[in-house]
């Protein structure tokens, strides 16, 4: 059987366009694209989704005077679809309790940085300003805090003198296509398993 991943985005989309393409191409096996969820209904993800035929759901958290209640929204809204994985890609709204305790160990994340280092919003700035000379890209499991999760896969790259955000995004962002989806793949042939608060890939 075909795991059953729901997308979620916000913006543009570029991960989980990728994720579709190496599905259809064969290099992610074993997975299909049930739902792609978004907070906006302008995201060019969710433009992207409609025009591939992949059904999209919209729900808009301006709606909700809470977290939890538009989480218990989505769940809700979810449960139909019998999902296996939950990929946030891009997606910018923070995932409560509510959706992480519904999906135990079936949330994951990609985040343009080496964890531990450089959580929260604009990673990439925050190494350029600390001058790191490698940053990178994490996978890792969602859990209760922003960015704190196990850590599935990293990748790294150079951090030159003449790198400014734009540039440094671009390489970290190339290697995160790739990383995504071979987390994915691995996910879906049961070969990345969360035992024991322990990651074990293979
Ligand atoms: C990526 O850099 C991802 O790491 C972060 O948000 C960005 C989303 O980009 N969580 P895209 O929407 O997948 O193009």
């Amino acid at each position: 059987m075909k795991k059953r991943l729901a997308i979620f985005l916000s913006g543009r989309g570029s991960n989980f366009i990728n994720i579709h393409k190496q599905i259809l191409s064969g290099e992610i096996t074993n997975a299909e694209i049930v739902v792609v969820f978004s907070n906006n209904k302008d995201a060019e993800g969710i433009v992207y989704a409609k025009n591939n035929n992949l059904p999209t759901l919209i729900i808009d958290h301006k709606k909700f005077d809470d977290r939890k209640k538009f989480d218990q929204a989505i769940v809700d809204e979810l449960s139909s679809y019998k999902i296996d994985l939950i990929c946030l890609a891009g997606y910018m709204r923070i995932v409560s309790e509510i959706i992480i305790d519904s999906y135990v160990s079936k949330v994951i994340n990609i985040h343009p940085s080496l964890l531990p280092s450089f959580k929260g919003m604009n990673a990439q700035q925050q190494a350029i300003d600390y001058g790191v000379r490698y940053a990178g890209c994490t996978v890792h499991f969602v859990d209760h805090g922003v960015d704190t999760g196990k850590i599935i896969l990293q990748d790294i790259v150079d951090v030159n003198s003449d790198d400014d955000v734009i540039s440094l995004s671009e390489k970290i962002l190339a290697r995160e296509h790739m990383l995504y989806c071979k987390a994915i793949d691995l996910f879906c042939n049961e070969k990345l398993l969360l035992v024991n608060d322990k990651v074990v890939i293979g």
